[in-house]
């Protein structure tokens, strides 16, 4: 097999359509069906290790549905890191603080209506999305 060609070169804009497709990106569909003998066992080993490396990531935040999301986020929070009318940067925040603020606001513990409104949407898949998309960007000064 000669490695995964391209694949490379997708980190800009794209814009997901739905949400259905994701997983797709991630996991790339097992082989197609194939003529030889022999190696299908080998083939489905691998198809199955493949699928099951995929799964943790997806657990710990999937960064293409964060960026997805945080469409929503950008129109108060600069995703160039700035800090711009008083809204704090959450750009390049740590994961784990991320998903502790969001919770904050989730469980009223933090006070701000506006934030605790959005937290109050998003399940905690979608906030560690989020995080992992965040945490992966850098301030942009
Ligand atoms: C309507 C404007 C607005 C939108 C939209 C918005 N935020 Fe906020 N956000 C704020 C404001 C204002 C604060 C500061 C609140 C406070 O003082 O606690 C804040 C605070 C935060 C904080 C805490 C930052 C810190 O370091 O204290 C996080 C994390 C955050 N927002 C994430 C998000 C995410 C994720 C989204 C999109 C899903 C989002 N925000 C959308 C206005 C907004």
């Amino acid at each position: 097999m000669g490695g995964g060609g391209g694949g490379g070169g997708g980190a800009g804009k794209r814009r997901a359509t739905g949400l259905h497709c994701r997983a797709e990106r991630h996991c790339p569909p097992p082989n197609p069906p194939h003529r030889k003998r022999g190696e299908g066992n080998a083939r489905s080993v691998l198809a199955i290790a493949l699928i099951l490396a995929c799964a943790p990531a997806e657990a710990a935040g999937d960064k293409a549905l964060g960026e997805y999301l945080s469409a929503e986020c950008t129109s108060c929070h600069q995703s160039s890191g700035k800090q711009v009318g008083g809204i704090p940067a959450i750009v390049g925040h740590p994961a784990e603080q991320f998903v502790a603020l969001m919770n904050a606001y989730r469980q009223r513990q933090r006070d701000n209506q506006v934030m605790q409104a959005i937290a109050a949407r998003l399940s905690s898949e979608e906030i560690a999305a989020l995080a992992a998309y965040y945490e992966s960007l850098k301030p942009n000064p």
